[in-house]
């Protein structure tokens, strides 16, 4: 990825000829509904740019996260390289090519599960399988099944529909769901949010081991400055919204694998956990006063 600078633009000889998602320039702007008013001012409501210009590159068997405060556009910029939201302004290009949809090449984890409540486990993965490769024969659909249920450690649990399942247990299957497509790119939604810090923490490990073993590209959102410092090769930290843009991209230099434990004892830890925290602090405050400032 090459720096992003605070207009967001990237000039010709920084845009990396090696990029698989070239993020160029992105703008999405949500329009305003038609024949709508505000109920306080009375005033018809009006488009809101969300994100404005942002650029960024992004290498293949790189591990990025984004972070940023909340209504930042975060969802918005993932969902548009998902291809599930359109582009206002500007191109994502994967491997060259724009993006017009989804795809088999990018999977995605979802913040809330999005599982098929009436599917078992093993059915929900098969249903992606099948839905990417319809072809696909029953012996070898049947061992990437089981392969990816035993990478997310679900073994014994093929037969269970999401309502028996916990929390982590379900972003588990959203995981492997998201893994069985065999996609290039690995797209998440703040996968480990609403989970508790123990089961936070050992999904943490088991998103670290199996990119150890896969190398995916993987572009992940997150509110938790650990969790980032832990998984990433870079962070892209965002402003605040409207018009959000990318503030600044950390490079984290930790060797691999890495541990929690022990991260911790680098000596560039803390300057770059007490930058992102100063960032996220004044960004937050900022979204704050305007809020107060509104209501006055
Ligand atoms: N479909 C939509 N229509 C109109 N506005 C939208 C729509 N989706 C998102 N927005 C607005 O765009 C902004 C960015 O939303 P987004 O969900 O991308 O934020 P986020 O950074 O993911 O936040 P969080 O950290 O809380 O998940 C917000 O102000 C939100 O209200
Ligand atoms: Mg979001």
């Amino acid at each position: 990825m090459s720096l992003a600078t605070m207009d967001g633009a990237i000039s010709e000889e920084q845009r990396s000829p090696s990029a698989q998602v070239s993020i160029r320039n992105v703008t999405k702007v949500f329009p305003g509904k038609k024949g709508f008013f505000n109920k306080l001012t009375g005033k018809a409501s009006s488009n809101f740019t969300a994100i404005e210009e942002i650029s960024m590159e992004i290498e293949p068997n790189t591990f990025v996260t984004i972070i940023g405060p909340s209504g930042c556009g975060k969802s918005t910029l993932l969902n548009m390289i998902a291809g599930l939201m359109p582009i206002t302004g500007g191109d994502i290009l994967l491997n060259g090519e724009p993006i017009t949809g989804p795809g088999p090449d990018r999977g995605m984890v979802f913040q809330n599960y999005a599982l098929m409540p009436w599917m078992t486990v093993a059915e929900n993965i098969r249903f992606a399988v099948e839905t990417v490769d319809p072809k696909i024969s029953a012996k070898r659909r049947d061992r990437i099944i089981k392969e990816h249920i035993q990478l997310v450690g679900l073994t014994g649990a093929e037969k269970k529909h999401p309502h028996e399942l916990s929390g982590g247990m379900r972003q588990r299957v959203g995981i492997a769901r998201a893994l069985a497509i065999n996609p290039q790119i690995l797209l998440m939604d703040e996968p480990f949010g609403a989970l508790d810090a123990l089961t936070r923490g050992f999904l943490q490990d088991e998103i670290e081991r199996i990119w150890e073993q896969q190398r995916k590209t993987v572009i992940m959102i997150t509110h938790s400055i650990e969790e980032a410092l832990l998984l990433s090769d870079r962070i892209v930290m965002m402003t605040r919204g409207p018009a959000a843009r990318v503030d600044e991209i950390l490079e984290i230099p930790f060797p691999r694998p890495r541990n929690r434990e022990t991260i911790e004892q680098y000596p560039a830890y803390s300057g770059l956990k007490a930058e992102m925290e100063r960032h996220l602090f004044r960004e937050t405050r900022a979204v704050e006063e305007a809020r107060i400032g509104g209501k006055k």
